[in-house]
């Protein structure tokens, strides 16, 4: 047996005993539009592109595909692409068959066993690859960056992730305490597991190993459990250290996922406050840089995710607070495509009733602070259900939507109602809810 081969044999069996995740067949996340933006193509591609993709026969790969939740989730958000699914579990396959005929999807769907370093024995490329919590399970993260590299279309996309060894420090010490007492040299038996709940619930509340690591859950939840305390294979890396696996594999980073989350501005009461030595130390590192000193400073996110693709894919395009008005007239508006569900629809129209503040919170979760716009500005965003709309066309609309200032009566113009609808776009660009597009 090759190393590689011993690695996979020591990782298959725990996905076979459990197949991950262990969500009930019938559970969908179609309403669930957070976790379908994070499997949406379009998203990264116009973070790098500054385009819109249509998804529509483009090839999708969920590289650890596991029990086929996030298959699930790639179809509903990429409607008309096809799918194929790879996995060294042959059990989470059968299982993830299952679940696609249960929902029966539209979307070609093609699944194989197989480790993904052996992608390129497969007939496909891909336009976007999906591997989550996959990367840090291999025995080399850089050699299945390189396989998943080798099959990327030229301005194909990867979503990777690796956990975090600064978040997840406590799980792998207690793991190593695991190690010592024998529990993770073969896959855990359910003896095992119940063995580990008797000792950490015989732990006294104050010890660190308990206090840090056990969550009430565990007490019933066998996969969170096994996951974190008992899992095979199991590694952790600095933003430093995926950084440098990705330049290994010659990708191009692009960004976090959750990158508005990461923002090192934000760990500062006042970033202005900053001595000017730091401050200028800070604006000179590269983005994967000033990431990495968010986590040195604030390890709160489980996983280190992030997109990137080919060098020299993307295009660069002034800040949108710089366009002239000549560019402005050209730009074509789209909704976010995890916005255009029935419910934001009712949202959109009821809020138009009312003079009053429209939050996008309900709908689509992706800032941390709270989102709001004008609820006249409803009328335009509904239009974008139907069809992306140019900016003179949401300008008219809004003329008419507002045909007289409320208080002075005076009429509209053309030109204020350009300047309005401008404001609402900048703003709304910059929260994530809409994508503009120009030639
Ligand atoms: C934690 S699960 C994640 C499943 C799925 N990506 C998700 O997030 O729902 C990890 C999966 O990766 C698979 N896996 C681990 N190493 C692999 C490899 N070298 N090639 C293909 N699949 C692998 C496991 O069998 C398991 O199904």
């Amino acid at each position: 047996m090759t190393q590689s081969q011993s690695h996979w044999e020591k990782i298959r069996p725990q996905f076979d005993a459990l197949p991950y995740p262990d969500e009930p067949l019938d559970k969908t996340p179609s309403q669930d539009t957070y976790f379908l933006t994070q499997h949406t193509y379009a998203i990264p591609y116009y973070l790098r592109n500054c385009q819109v993709v249509d998804t529509t026969d483009k090839w999708i790969l969920d590289a650890g595909c596991g029990s086929g939740f996030s298959l699930l989730a790639l179809a509903i958000a990429n409607p008309g692409a096809n799918l194929v699914g790879v996995d060294l579990s042959s059990k989470s396959l059968e299982v993830a068959q299952q679940r696609l005929e249960y929902h029966q999807i539209p979307n070609p769907v093609y699944l194989h066993c197989l480790p993904l370093e052996a992608l390129s024995t497969l007939p496909y490329h891909f336009d976007y690859i999906n591997c989550d919590d996959v990367l840090y399970l291999l025995e080399d993260p850089a050699v299945g960056l390189a396989a998943m590299r080798s099959v990327l279309n030229a301005d194909g996309i990867i979503r990777a992730n690796m956990h975090s060894a600064l978040q997840r420090v406590d799980y792998y010490r207690v793991q190593k305490f695991w190690a010592k007492l024998g529990c993770l040299e073969e896959s855990p038996s359910p003896e095992e597991i119940t063995v580990t709940r008797q000792t950490m619930t015989a732990l006294n509340d104050w010890v660190i190993a308990k206090r840090q690591t056990w969550q009430p859950v565990f007490d019933t939840d066998d996969q969170g459990l096994m996951m974190n305390h008992l899992f095979r294979g199991d590694t952790g890396v600095t933003m430093a250290d995926f950084s440098a696996f990705l330049q290994r594999a010659e990708f191009e980073f692009i960004n976090l996922l959750e990158w508005r989350q990461w923002n090192l501005a934000d760990l500062f009461k006042n970033i202005e406050d900053l001595p000017i030595a730091v401050a200028l130390g800070i604006a000179e590192m590269t983005l994967e840089e000033q990431l990495h000193l968010f986590e040195l400073l604030h390890p709160i996110h489980r996983l280190l995710d992030g997109y990137c693709g080919h060098p020299g894919q993307g295009r660069d395009r002034p800040p949108i607070e710089d366009w002239p008005d000549s560019l402005w007239q050209q730009t074509t508006v789209y909704l976010h495509p995890q916005l255009n569900t029935a419910a934001f629809k009712a949202g959109l129209e009821e809020g138009a009733k009312t003079l009053g503040l429209f939050s996008f919170d309900p709908y689509l979760k992706i800032n941390e602070q709270p989102i709001t716009v004008d609820s006249s500005f409803a009328s335009c965003l509904h239009a974008l259900l139907s069809k992306p709309q140019t900016v003179p066309d949401l300008v008219k609309r809004w003329q008419q939507v507002r045909p007289v200032h409320l208080i002075t009566l005076a009429p509209t113009t053309p030109e204020r109602a350009f300047q309005t609808v401008r404001n609402f776009l900048v703003g709304l660009e910059g929260a994530g809810y809409i994508m503009l597009e120009t030639p």
